[in-house]
Protein backbone atom coordinates (compact mmCIF):
# COMPACT_ATOMS: atom_id res chain seq x y z
CA UNK A 1 0.00 0.00 0.00
CA UNK A 2 1.41 3.45 -0.77
CA UNK A 3 0.91 6.28 1.69
CA UNK A 4 -2.19 8.44 1.88
CA UNK A 5 0.21 11.75 1.31
CA UNK A 6 1.83 10.15 -1.49
CA UNK A 7 -1.35 9.62 -3.36
CA UNK A 8 -3.52 12.87 -2.37
CA UNK A 9 -0.43 14.53 -3.83
CA UNK A 10 -0.27 12.54 -7.26
CA UNK A 11 -4.40 13.05 -7.34
CA UNK A 12 -3.93 16.87 -6.96
CA UNK A 13 -1.07 16.74 -9.87
CA UNK A 14 -3.93 15.18 -11.81
CA UNK A 15 -6.39 18.09 -10.71
CA UNK A 16 -3.91 20.05 -12.14
CA UNK A 17 -3.40 18.00 -15.36
CA UNK A 18 -7.47 18.15 -15.88
CA UNK A 19 -7.38 21.96 -16.14
CA UNK A 20 -5.65 21.70 -19.55
CA UNK A 21 -8.47 18.74 -21.27
CA UNK A 22 -9.58 19.87 -24.31
CA UNK A 23 -12.99 18.69 -24.11
CA UNK A 24 -15.54 20.85 -25.83
CA UNK A 25 -17.77 18.03 -27.04
CA UNK A 26 -18.27 15.66 -24.30
CA UNK A 27 -17.15 18.61 -21.54
CA UNK A 28 -15.82 15.54 -19.77
CA UNK A 29 -12.23 16.52 -18.44
CA UNK A 30 -10.02 13.80 -16.83
CA UNK A 31 -6.29 14.51 -15.40
CA UNK A 32 -4.04 11.62 -15.36
CA UNK A 33 -0.54 12.45 -13.67
CA UNK A 34 2.20 9.49 -12.90
CA UNK A 35 5.77 10.41 -10.56
CA UNK A 36 9.03 9.22 -11.42
CA UNK A 37 11.45 7.63 -9.98
CA UNK A 38 13.33 10.87 -10.03
CA UNK A 39 10.70 12.65 -8.23
CA UNK A 40 9.59 14.64 -11.40
CA UNK A 41 5.89 14.45 -12.19
CA UNK A 42 4.68 14.02 -15.83
CA UNK A 43 0.72 15.47 -16.99
CA UNK A 44 -2.01 14.61 -19.18
CA UNK A 45 -5.46 15.18 -20.27
CA UNK A 46 -7.84 13.92 -22.70
CA UNK A 47 -7.74 16.10 -26.12
CA UNK A 48 -10.77 15.92 -27.99
CA UNK A 49 -12.00 16.20 -31.96
CA UNK A 50 -14.42 17.48 -33.92
CA UNK A 51 -14.07 14.14 -35.47
CA UNK A 52 -14.92 12.40 -32.08
CA UNK A 53 -12.58 8.93 -32.83
CA UNK A 54 -9.57 11.01 -33.10
CA UNK A 55 -10.25 12.18 -29.13
CA UNK A 56 -7.58 10.83 -26.69
CA UNK A 57 -7.79 9.83 -23.49
CA UNK A 58 -5.47 11.22 -20.52
CA UNK A 59 -4.23 8.48 -19.74
CA UNK A 60 -2.78 7.75 -23.69
CA UNK A 61 -1.73 11.37 -23.47
CA UNK A 62 0.27 11.14 -20.50
CA UNK A 63 1.82 7.75 -21.68
CA UNK A 64 2.30 8.96 -25.22
CA UNK A 65 4.14 12.10 -23.48
CA UNK A 66 5.64 9.86 -21.47
CA UNK A 67 8.07 7.84 -24.28
CA UNK A 68 8.12 11.13 -26.08
CA UNK A 69 10.36 12.74 -23.53
CA UNK A 70 12.87 9.51 -23.14
CA UNK A 71 11.10 7.98 -20.22
CA UNK A 72 10.00 4.48 -19.68
CA UNK A 73 7.73 1.93 -17.58
CA UNK A 74 11.02 1.17 -15.31
CA UNK A 75 11.01 5.23 -14.36
CA UNK A 76 7.83 5.09 -12.76
CA UNK A 77 6.89 5.23 -9.37
CA UNK A 78 3.03 5.00 -9.64
CA UNK A 79 0.10 5.98 -11.86
CA UNK A 80 -3.17 8.52 -10.95
CA UNK A 81 -6.08 9.06 -13.18
CA UNK A 82 -9.06 11.70 -12.31
CA UNK A 83 -12.43 12.78 -12.95
CA UNK A 84 -15.79 14.11 -11.98
CA UNK A 85 -17.69 10.82 -11.40
CA UNK A 86 -19.51 9.75 -8.08
CA UNK A 87 -17.22 6.78 -7.57
CA UNK A 88 -13.38 6.90 -8.79
CA UNK A 89 -13.07 7.06 -12.82
CA UNK A 90 -12.65 3.68 -14.75
CA UNK A 91 -10.13 3.94 -17.78
CA UNK A 92 -11.37 3.09 -21.17
CA UNK A 93 -10.47 -0.47 -22.51
CA UNK A 94 -8.38 1.67 -24.94
CA UNK A 95 -6.39 2.87 -22.37
CA UNK A 96 -6.17 -0.26 -20.28
CA UNK A 97 -5.00 -1.87 -23.42
CA UNK A 98 -1.99 1.07 -24.27
CA UNK A 99 -1.56 0.90 -20.07
CA UNK A 100 -0.38 -2.69 -20.30
CA UNK A 101 2.28 -1.99 -23.14
CA UNK A 102 3.92 1.32 -21.55
CA UNK A 103 3.68 0.52 -17.83
CA UNK A 104 4.97 -2.18 -15.63
CA UNK A 105 2.11 -4.91 -15.06
CA UNK A 106 2.45 -4.04 -11.00
CA UNK A 107 2.92 -0.36 -10.96
CA UNK A 108 -0.03 1.14 -8.50
CA UNK A 109 -2.70 2.95 -10.48
CA UNK A 110 -4.67 5.58 -8.51
CA UNK A 111 -8.65 5.60 -9.74
CA UNK A 112 -9.92 9.12 -8.13
CA UNK A 113 -12.94 11.16 -8.15
CA UNK A 114 -12.70 15.33 -7.56
CA UNK A 115 -13.71 14.37 -3.86
CA UNK A 116 -10.78 12.41 -3.84
CA UNK A 117 -12.38 9.04 -3.10
CA UNK A 118 -9.86 6.58 -4.47
CA UNK A 119 -9.08 3.25 -5.22
CA UNK A 120 -5.76 1.70 -5.78
CA UNK A 121 -5.03 -1.03 -8.51
CA UNK A 122 -2.27 -2.03 -9.90
CA UNK A 123 -2.50 -1.99 -14.17
CA UNK A 124 -2.59 -6.44 -14.28
CA UNK A 125 -5.62 -5.86 -12.06
CA UNK A 126 -7.04 -3.19 -14.53
CA UNK A 127 -6.70 -6.04 -17.44
CA UNK A 128 -6.42 -9.40 -16.83
CA UNK A 129 -5.57 -11.65 -19.30
CA UNK A 130 -3.89 -8.90 -21.64
CA UNK A 131 -3.25 -9.29 -25.04
CA UNK A 132 0.69 -8.51 -25.31
CA UNK A 133 4.15 -8.86 -27.30
CA UNK A 134 4.42 -12.61 -26.46
CA UNK A 135 1.03 -13.39 -28.80
CA UNK A 136 2.88 -12.56 -31.77
N1 LIG B 1 -11.89 9.86 -20.95
C1 LIG B 1 -10.60 9.89 -20.50
O1 LIG B 1 -9.80 10.75 -20.88
N2 LIG B 1 -10.23 8.94 -19.61
C2 LIG B 1 -11.07 8.05 -19.02
O2 LIG B 1 -10.63 7.28 -18.16
C3 LIG B 1 -12.49 8.01 -19.41
C4 LIG B 1 -12.85 8.86 -20.57
C5 LIG B 1 -12.31 10.92 -21.86
C6 LIG B 1 -12.56 10.55 -23.29
C7 LIG B 1 -13.49 11.66 -23.73
O3 LIG B 1 -12.72 12.81 -24.06
C8 LIG B 1 -14.30 11.99 -22.49
O4 LIG B 1 -13.52 11.48 -21.39
C9 LIG B 1 -15.69 11.39 -22.45
O5 LIG B 1 -15.66 10.04 -22.73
Amino acid sequence: MIEKEVIHKLIDEAIKARAYSYSPYSKFKVGAALLLKNGKYLHGCNIENASYGLSNCAERTLLFKMISEGYNKDDVLFFAIVGQTERPISPCGACRQVMCELLNLDTPVILANLNKDYLEYTVKDLLPYQFNEGDL
